[in-house]
């Protein structure tokens, strides 16, 4: 990969800052360093066995033709008997599961192990009475309410694989999802809240039931309480349906078998279904979550800060730490509400040991002030971690000082949705950390970064991330698409997965994560395609073409910036601009909202017609412009950054 000059390569060349472990956490750590002198089978194998219970034993560890992988052959087990009755089982029907804070302050919930299995035996029971059986499609669409997760296990205990799907998205999003899974049922709410205000997830999944013909019954959860339209013989009430508590034994399955699809942006307008199964996936999970985090589930207080319907929150606020039987935080809200301190409250309030965040969100706290924090007996903390884009140093530094007391490690944890857990990482006891390096891959997993060429590069180079070897919880294909399951991962090179990322290793042979290689956006740590985005703005009447790219952004990474073509005799103006934002957040959710659109009479093309989209970042970022030999009309680009820069100044 060419040095494209960006300024993480540049940053990551002048940190020199390093954390060696402490060693009093060294002493206590879940992870030794001759963790990685176990070799890839043993370490998988003793994973297996530990961090599970089955119900029939596995007998073989792995079976690799690739593309396809699958793990713990031969075993039985259930996932949601492993996150909840075993722990009851053995004694731990009293320790706190999710400590629950809703977005109105005063709204909280303690929800033990007892009272989760309570509920998830309700509700399965419930599922059952619609029909839910093994193998039915269940989609999700709710906000963080600890129905949640118990909707999910519900599934897991039928074996009914389900799809979550985030609350921020739009109807359309909503559709596109439980079509392409078949769901039968959806379980939603009347309503969510997001700084004070009602977000209508009824009347989005009614809206988004009008092209969803599978669907027969929706399950809707009271929340707020706020008017919702019926459809009788269709619509039933939670409260009505999850009374049941006789006995739902949990119904043991394959350890390949379907767990859950979650959607993931690439390179095409269609979001990938990426498929989940089951043992493998949990133990993955479950294994990191136990040495990366370090957690002690008999005193940590866990909060991963992050959506359940995102990966992260599929990972480690379900599946992960309740394999682990830990207490973890669930907070319904956003970060500044009621006020910028809400979050250090929370970590005060429950002595919260260990946050798992995202470089956005920590920027935002950055932007906000340290005296947010300050106000707030933060001594609880001992081990931070960040996900979901490169953080960078400066935010790294300010999270350990005015979060972490410059004391508490930070393990920056790098991988997505298709990896189910995290490859590559720090161990808190063990790696000497610095700010904006994920340092190395995680016991048993094989990953490197090849040049162009597919050459391993050594020390001190940079090119593509790769992985060699199958994981525990790496996806089993994307839903119904064997074709484009190969060509997006396993086409760049021979052989190995490639991540769609561009790494660089320094002296020591750490990893430094260099972002996408491909028209993927990542805002606010979320994966969005550029051809998403301009599939929505196309499909708005006044617009002709339509071109957009990621710019760097102080608080989100990046923000989406669109260059836009109106269809003739359309107007400009400030409000049509308004209207094309709108729209896009009606066809994908508000997170894919441009930043900026810049209209154009005109976008750069060659001279067959593609649009050079490079030359579209290069204005975005302000930079010069790489080499404009090839374009069909040279006059379009200095017009374009006229405009760009005439709309920067009316800001
Ligand atoms: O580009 C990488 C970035 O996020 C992408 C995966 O996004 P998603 O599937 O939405 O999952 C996010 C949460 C796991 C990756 O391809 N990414 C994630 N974590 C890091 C990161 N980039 C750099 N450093 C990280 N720690």
């Amino acid at each position: 990969m060419t040095d494209t000059g960006s300024p993480s390569i540049e940053t990551m060349l002048l940190e020199e800052r390093r954390y060696p472990p402490d060693p009093e956490f060294a002493a206590q750590a879940n992870a030794p360093a001759e963790i990685y002198e176990r070799g890839f089978e043993e370490f998988w194998e003793a994973e297996g066995r530990e961090r599970v219970s089955w119900y029939e034993p596995f007998t073989e560890l792995y079976e690799w033709e690739p593309p396809y992988a699958k793990w713990y052959l031969g075993g039985k087990l259930n996932v949601a008997y492993n996150c909840v009755d075993r722990h009851v089982e053995a004694g731990l029907g009293d320790r706190v599961a999710y400590f629950w804070e809703g977005e109105p302050v005063e709204d909280r919930r303690t929800i033990t192990y007892a009272d989760l299995q309570a509920e998830v035996v309700r509700f399965a029971n419930a599922l059952k009475s619609l029909g839910v059986g093994k193998g039915t499609p269940v989609g999700i669409y709710m906000g963080m309410v600890p129905e949640l997760p118990v909707a999910m296990l519900a599934c897991a205990r039928l074996g009914a694989p389900h799809t979550v799907v985030f609350g921020g998205f739009s109807a359309d999003s909503l559709a596109g999802r439980l079509n392409d899974m078949g769901c039968e049922v959806l379980v939603t709410q009347d309503e969510g809240w997001r700084r004070g205000q009602p977000v209508p997830l009824k009347q989005n999944a009614d809206e988004a039931l009008e092209s969803s013909r599978s669907v027969r019954s929706v399950v809707v959860l009271r929340r707020t309480g706020g008017d919702v339209a019926w459809r009788e013989g269709r619509d039933v009430w939670w409260h009505d349906v999850a009374k049941d508590d006789s006995e739902c034994p949990p119904e043991p399955v394959d350890s390949e078998h379907l767990l859950y699809l979650l959607y993931t942006s690439g390179t095409t307008a269609k979001p990938k279904g990426i498929v989940h199964t089951s043992a493998g996936y949990l133990v993955g999970t479950a294994s990191t979550h136990r040495y990366i985090f370090d957690l002690k589930p008999e005193t940590d207080v866990y909060w991963c800060a992050a959506d359940v319907g995102w990966v992260t929150g599929h990972s480690y606020i379900v599946y992960g730490p309740l394999c682990n039987a830990a207490t973890s935080v669930l907070y319904e809200g956003t970060p500044d509400f009621p006020d910028q301190a809400r979050w250090w409250e929370i970590v005060e309030r429950y002595g919260v040991t260990v946050l798992y965040t995202a470089p956005t969100a920590i920027r935002a706290h950055m932007k906000w002030g340290p005296e947010h924090a300050q106000k707030h007996d933060l001594a609880s903390l001992r081990l931070l971690g960040s996900v979901g884009e490169p953080i960078n140093p400066e935010a790294w530094v300010w999270y350990r000082e005015h979060v972490g007391a410059d004391r508490t490690p930070v393990v920056d944890t790098w991988w997505q949705t298709e990896t189910g857990m995290i490859l590559i990482t720090p161990l808190p006891g063990v790696t000497t950390l610095k700010p904006g390096s994920a340092t190395r891959p995680f016991p048993g997993i094989d990953a490197a970064v090849y040049d162009d060429d597919g050459d391993e590069v050594g020390p001190g180079a940079g090119g593509y991330l790769v992985l060699r070897r199958p994981w525990p919880a790496m996806l089993r294909g994307i839903h119904n698409d064997h074709e484009r399951y190969v060509e997006t991962y396993w086409s760049r090179f021979d052989g190995v997965y490639f991540a769609g990322d561009g790494a660089r290793l320094d002296e020591d042979g750490d990893f430094w994560l260099l972002g996408r290689v491909d028209d993927v956006m990542n805002v606010s740590g979320h994966r969005i395609s550029t051809i998403e985005v301009e599939s929505a703005l196309v499909d708005h009447p006044t617009v002709a073409e339509a071109a957009v790219c990621g710019r760097t952004d102080a608080v989100t990474g990046q923000a989406i910036v669109a260059y836009v073509t109106l269809k003739g005799g359309q107007d400009p103006s400030v409000d049509a601009l308004e209207e094309l934002r709108n729209h896009v957040a009606r066809k994908i959710g508000p997170i894919a909202k441009p930043a900026n659109v810049v209209f154009t009479p005109e976008l750069p093309k060659t001279r067959s017609g593609k649009i050079m989209r490079r030359l579209l970042r290069d204005v975005a970022e302000n930079r010069p412009l790489g080499d404009t030999t090839t374009l069909a009309d040279p006059t379009v680009v200095e017009e374009i950054k006229t405009r760009a820069e005439a709309e920067q100044g009316d800001e």
